[in-house]
Order: C-alpha cells, then sequence, then structure tokens
C-alpha cells in the first residue's frame, strides 16, 4: 500500500472512531436520561394532565363552590364581578400549577393572609374539600393523583380555619 493511501485510511478510522465515541456518549446520554425518566414519577403536574386540565378541574370546582349553600355566600365579592371571578380561578390554577410542579407562579397572597379575618371553621374548609373532590370525579383523576393533590391541600388548613 501507498504511504499517502496507508495515512488516508488511518485518518478515516480514527474519524470514525471519534464519531462513533461522540455517537455512543449522545446515546448514553439519552439512555440515562430514558432511565431517570422511568424511575422517576411524572410530576403531579404532568400527571393531572397538564394546566389545561387543571383550569377545568379549577371551573368545575368554582362552579361546584357557587352552588353549594353550606359556603357559597363567602364568595359573593367573585360571584357579582365576572372580572374578579376571572382573577381568583386564575390564581386557584396558579398555586395548584406551582404546587403540583408545574410551570407557573403563584402571585396571590399566602393563605393565611388571603383567608384573616373569615372566621372560616372545619366545617367550611371541609365543604369547600368536598366541593374539590367532586370536581376531581367529574374530571375522573385517578385516585393515587387525587390523594397527593388533597394531601398538598391538607396542612393548608391550620392558616385557613381560624374559629374552633
Ligand atoms: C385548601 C383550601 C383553600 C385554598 C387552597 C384556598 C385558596 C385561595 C386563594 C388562592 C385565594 C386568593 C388569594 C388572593 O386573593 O391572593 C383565596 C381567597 C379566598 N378564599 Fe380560599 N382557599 C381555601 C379555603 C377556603 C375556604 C374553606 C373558604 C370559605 C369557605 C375560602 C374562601 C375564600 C374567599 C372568600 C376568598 C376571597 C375571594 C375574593 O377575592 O373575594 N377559602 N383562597
Amino acid at each position: 500500500m501507498r504511504k499517502e493511501r496507508r495515512a488516508g485510511l488511518i485518518l478515516a478510522a480514527a474519524v470514525i472512531a471519534i464519531a462513533g465515541a461522540c455517537g455512543g456518549g449522545g446515546e448514553k446520554a439519552a439512555a440515562d436520561s430514558a432511565a431517570a425518566a422511568l424511575a422517576a414519577p411524572a410530576a403531579l403536574f404532568d400527571r393531572l394532565g397538564g394546566r389545561g386540565a387543571i383550569v377545568s378541574v379549577v371551573d368545575t370546582f368554582v362552579a361546584n363552590v357557587a352552588g353549594d349553600a353550606r359556603i357559597n355566600k363567602r364568595f359573593a365579592r367573585v360571584a357579582g364581578d365576572a372580572a374578579a371571578l376571572s382573577q381568583f380561578k386564575g390564581k386557584l390554577v396558579d398555586q395548584i400549577c406551582q404546587a403540583t410542579g408545574g410551570p407557573c407562579t403563584y402571585t396571590g397572597l399566602d393563605m393565611k393572609t388571603a383567608h384573616q379575618g373569615m372566621n372560616l371553621t372545619d366545617g367550611d374548609f371541609d365543604a369547600l374539600v368536598e366541593d374539590l373532590v367532586k370536581s376531581l370525579d367529574a374530571h375522573k383523576v385517578p385516585q393515587a393523583e387525587k390523594d397527593e393533590l388533597l394531601g398538598m391541600l391538607g396542612p393548608m388548613r391550620a392558616d385557613i380555619v381560624t374559629k374552633k
């Protein structure tokens, strides 16, 4: 074999080897992230169906609250003002979206400040959670996701219920 030809073949082999190594590295990274994705459960936000699904759940939830004689008088301000209602729903959506790991930022008041002076009872809190569960059921949210979401809201009771 002529010298130049042998040098050319060696160069080609080196290029293939480097390309192979790079490709292999990319494949390994892809395989690693696929394995990580399989090992880690998706964020609750994704399992709920994303922002659109949360918007639907909040719509039904707020409609349930509006029809719930136990607590609907509390929401007179937002019920009578379309802009305030849509802002209130938006806050609920952002709050759930952010809490479940979604790409949203809740900019509303903290739960203690938002509900201070309302003298809310455990009965009020339970009624509202019942209205939320009805909505989650209507939207066929599976038990595991339902439990996870309710588990996130449960600890808020201490800040919201002020009348014993
Ligand atoms: C886990 C339970 C609850 C959550 C996650 C929650 C969430 C919120 C949020 C995000 C706001 C808006 C705060 C802001 O304006 O920046 C709010 C306001 C309010 N919440 Fe709650 N809340 C809960 C329980 C309750 C209960 C039990 C009641 C009464 C039965 C209630 C009545 C209200 C009212 C009347 C407002 C003000 C609405 C307005 O703007 O006029 N909340 N809540």
